[in-house]
């Protein structure tokens, strides 16, 4: 009965949608409309509520009672429910026993793939190809979709300076430029160019906002910034995501100036406002009850008026809304439009999706079977593996360089506790991951070296001091012909909640290092992490290094085809790797400073026991040939505000070995009504090289891309005097100067 009403409602527009010839936006308002009028207050605040199935716990609380909610027609939203199977089950509930059989929603972290598993979302970023990005966010839409869901709780659009907090793992790192193209590509990605679609879902731009950006890198804690930072670094992925049409947004836990991000008038004044996004704000899970321990609200039902107000328009969790809603609007301090406000927004949502046409879209067992864990999945995570990985140094040993190991040796020792580890070669956020698909690292060796003795020993964990088993590994090591340390941290050592006040390797894993090089043999570290390591003592004593992150399914395919130069290393750090946490927060687009540091001037800004530099910079990575960098050339001295400035820069591969160079592009803007960074990235172009081969690269800017914001908050390009540079990475550039005159 209830189905049917839905199918007139739905019949009564489609021919009266023939009558006149109206757009399929009005039919959606009209749709929407008519079944708002049928709606109770608890049926509208029902499609408000998102629960989790219990399945997998993503946060602090569970509430079992949501198959009772959802027949209720009280619960609308589900998240953390896949497998066709499951969501048929609970679709059916809302379809068949609720009143009004509006079809739910089903929401999962789809943060780097569904069952099958690419690279975390800071190592894809440093292959710089949004390209590959956005083929990773369409796959893994395309089985998350098979598996019953319809909408992800991705793409995380928070920069991170600090890798002592352990989301940075979720991001695009630090860079406004690479983070925008990133989020865009995979909210591109998920949606596709039609949400109806059965192979996309709709996405959700996350955290809003800067919750990267944390007080001590310590999760959930507090935000403080000024409001140029603020727009000038961390807002513009979040912009990128709402100009490729994100469908919904999610407010983070955090507060951001005084302001909890869950009734922040930064949704209304700003996100909806200002940007014009229109559709749901979903809060994270149990954040409107977190308005209490924030200061805000006095209780629950207070702090669901606060953030319904706010713009905050679905309840993740807390249940707040399904307490409190009905009594504040009958105590007239809430008005029902302001309930209906939140409502449309859902129902639209719902309509986009398809679910009113057909609420088993996204249910068919037959596609689940054909597309999960299938040959073109598994081969993009072997491809997104290959590309997102970062070779930091290739040095010879003993006067020959270890990498490519083109011929392998006849013994190869593999050290470590990821030498033969499935689960954390996902990272976190690994969801429903299905870490018996996973490539070991010694599987992954053992297909590419297939003539070679391979054999791996843990020597130690990720905790504690437990050096029981460095015996057997030095035992192995003394065995081998090479050794690859396989050293790291597990999947649970960064991601939400997962901050460090010491980011070097966990547990006893620096003093096998230690114990493993003593040996004499040759050895090449495979880094395995969720952020960047404070590494100092392997980049001193180790010649050859490469940081596979968490790499995923494929992880030790994709490792050895490095390793062996099967595929020569192409990625480029999307975030800077500091010496010590005392350098952080640490970032290249940094500001001169009045007493910017001189090694001949004692008072100028620096550390009395460390660099200014960081271990690593911003943009850096290596192959298995040198790129030469000559000839910067741009076309004019002089630009005014209408003009194209075009640079141009040579770079050859003097190497043997066919390469991909991220050719980077900064400027510098020497003078400003407020101080300006040292540089910052502008454009970048991922170029094939074969060996010999020597290319010129291009590149134009205008006038807007030299935009600020000013000495009066407003984003304008100012004239003046300009550095702009090309080269391999943030801190090796070729440098010309322009000027720009009104
Ligand atoms: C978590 C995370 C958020 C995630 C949500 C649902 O606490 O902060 O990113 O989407 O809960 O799992």
């Amino acid at each position: 009965m209830k189905m049917i009403r839905i199918i007139i409602v739905t019949v009564i527009f489609l021919l009266a949608g023939c009558a006149e010839n109206r757009t399929t936006q009005d039919d959606k308002e009209q749709f929407v409309d008519s079944l708002l009028a049928e709606m109770t207050l608890k049926e509208k605040i029902g499609q408000l509520t998102l629960y989790t199935s219990g399945w997998t716990i993503t946060g602090p609380a569970l509430d079992s009672n949501y198959r009772k909610y959802i027949t209720e027609g009280r619960c609308g939203n589900i998240f953390n429910a896949h497998t066709v199977a499951y969501n048929t089950e609970l679709q059916r509930l809302a379809i068949e026993k609720s009143r009004l059989g509006i079809p739910l929603l089903f929401g999962y972290d789809v943060i780097h793939g569904h069952r099958t598993i690419f690279p975390i979302p800071l190592a894809e970023a440093c292959s710089w190809e949004p390209a590959l990005a956005k083929k990773s966010a369409v796959l893994a839409a395309k089985e998350a979709a098979a598996s019953g869901l319809n909408w992800t709780f991705n793409p995380v659009a928070d920069l991170s300076r600090d890798p002592r907090w352990g989301r940075i793992a979720e991001g695009s790192g630090e860079d406004p430029l690479l983070g925008s193209l990133f989020t865009a590509a995979r909210v591109k990605g998920y949606q596709g160019d039609n949400l109806s679609d059965s192979n996309t879902i709709a996405a959700c731009l996350k955290h809003f906002a800067v919750y990267g950006a944390p007080e001590a890198g310590r999760d959930y804690n507090t935000v403080d910034l000024s409001m140029r930072t603020i727009r000038e670094v961390y807002f513009p992925p979040y912009q990128a995501a709402i100009d490729a049409g994100v469908s919904t947004v999610m407010a983070s836990f955090n507060e951001i100036n005084g302001q909890p991000a869950t009734s922040s008038t930064y949704i209304e004044d700003i996100l909806r406002k200002e940007w014009g996004f229109d559709g749901v704000l979903v809060t994270d899970y149990g954040a409107i009850a977190e308005l209490i321990p924030h200061g805000v609200a006095t209780d629950s039902a207070h702090a669901g008026m606060l953030a319904l107000k706010a713009g905050a328009d679905m309840d993740m969790q807390s249940g707040v809304y399904m307490q409190s809603l009905e009594g504040l609007v009958k105590e007239g301090k809430i008005d029902e439009s302001t309930v209906n406000r939140a409502v449309r927004r859902v129902l639209r949502l719902k309509y986009d999706l398809g679910l009113f046409e057909d609420p088993y879209r996204y249910l068919d067992a037959q596609t689940e079977t054909e597309v999960v864990h299938s040959e073109e999945l598994m081969d993009h995570a072997l491809e997104a593996g290959r590309r997102s990985m970062v070779l930091l140094k290739n040095e010879p040993y003993k006067g020959k360089k270890i990498l490519p190991v083109m011929n392998a040796p006849a013994r190869i020792a593999v050290i470590g506790p990821m030498a033969d580890n499935r689960i954390d070669m996902m990272g976190s956020w690994h969801a429903s991951g299905d870490a018996q698909m996973v490539v070991t690292l010694e599987e992954g060796l053992k297909n590419r070296f297939g003539n070679a003795d391979i054999r791996t020993a843990m020597g130690c964990g990720f905790y504690g001091n437990d050096i029981s088993g460095f015996k057997e590994a030095v035992r192995l090591a003394e065995w081998s012909d090479l050794v690859i340390l396989a050293i790291g941290e597990n999947y649970v050592q960064s991601g939400e909640a997962a901050s460090r006040s010491d980011i070097g390797l966990p547990g006893a894993q620096q003093q096998l290092t230690e114990t493993i090089v003593k040996t004499g043999k040759p050895v090449v570290a495979v880094l395995f992490a969720g952020r960047p390591l404070t590494i100092n003592w392997i980049d001193e004593h180790i010649p050859a290094i490469l940081y596979a992150w968490q790499p995923g399914t494929r992880g030790g395919d994709a490792v050895a085809d490095l390793l062996s130069g099967e595929y020569n290393p192409s990625g480029k750090l999307s975030v800077t790797f500091p010496r010590n946490v005392g350098q952080i927060p640490i970032y290249y687009s940094t500001k001169n400073s009045g007493r910017p540091f001189n090694p001949d001037d004692k008072y100028t800004s620096k550390y009395l026991d460390v660099p200014n530099e960081p271990l690593y910079p911003f943009g850096y990575g290596i192959g298995y040939s040198e790129i030469r960098y000559s000839d910067l050339q741009i076309d004019r001295k002089v630009i005014s505000f209408g003009d194209t400035l075009h640079i141009s820069v040579t770079i050859e591969n003097v190497g043997e070995y066919p390469t991909e160079e991220v050719v980077q592009l900064y400027t510098r803007d020497l003078v400003g009504s407020v101080t300006r960074p040292v540089k910052e990235l502008k454009d970048f172009r991922k170029v094939h090289l074969e060996a010999g081969e020597e290319k010129t690269v291009t590149f134009a800017l205008t006038a807007d891309d030299l935009r600020f914001y000013d000495i009066d908050m407003q984003f304008v390009t100012e004239p003046g005097d300009f550095h702009v540079m090309a080269g391999p990475h943030s801190a090796e550039l070729l440098t010309t100067a322009f000027r720009l005159e009104r």
